[in-house]
């Protein structure tokens, strides 16, 4: 799909807020993830949560849940962005730029100067979001996901 055959994207902050991920947005928070992503346990939210409160993001749209963003301080100069999924009927108009985005400035702030992620080598429409951000390859991890796929490292400074 080209960028020109996507949706309109969600330019209206009213329409479109970016907060920290609360304990209530749990149930809609495995909605999305069990749409997106096939369902993992509501226990790794929780501990996540536990962990790094301040770098777990919601997008909220009309009081729907559209995306979210896990992040954590891998070390005391590096943000890792751990999870990162937006439900399939707002996907392509800009909410998870928004949510990668956000997550930057939080690493930014908490002191890191680079970020990191691994995303699947497959995973071409993440990659792009991805490299538009400024974010460059590192190197391949074979079989890093339990499927045996490679991951693809990206780094970006701050
Ligand atoms: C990958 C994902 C997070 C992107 O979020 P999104 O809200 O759909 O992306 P955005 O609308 O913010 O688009 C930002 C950029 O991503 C890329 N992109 C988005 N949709 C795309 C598509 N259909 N094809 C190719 N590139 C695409 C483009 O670079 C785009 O920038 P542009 O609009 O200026 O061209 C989202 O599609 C998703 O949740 N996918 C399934 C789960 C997943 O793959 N998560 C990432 C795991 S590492």
């Amino acid at each position: 799909m080209s960028a020109s055959d996507r949706p309109a994207r969600i330019s209206d902050p009213a329409d479109l807020i970016i907060r920290q991920f609360e304990p209530q947005d749990l149930p809609q928070v495995m909605d999305l993830d069990r749409e997106v992503f096939g369902g993992y346990s509501p226990q790794i939210f929780t501990t996540f949560y536990e962990y790094h409160p301040r770098t777990i993001l919601v997008a909220e749209s009309s009081g729907r849940l559209a995306g979210f963003i896990l992040g954590f301080k891998h070390t005391p100069l590096e943000g890792r962005v751990f999870w990162l999924a937006v439900r399939s009927t707002y996907q392509g108009r800009g909410v998870g730029r928004r949510l990668m985005l956000s997550l930057l400035k939080i690493f930014r702030q908490l002191g890191a100067v680079s970020s990191t992620l691994e995303v699947r080598i497959s995973n071409r429409k993440a990659q792009a979001l991805y490299t538009s951000l400024g974010f460059e390859p590192e190197g391949v991890c074979p079989g890093y996901y339990s499927d045996g796929e490679a991951a693809l490292i990206m780094r970006r400074r701050l």
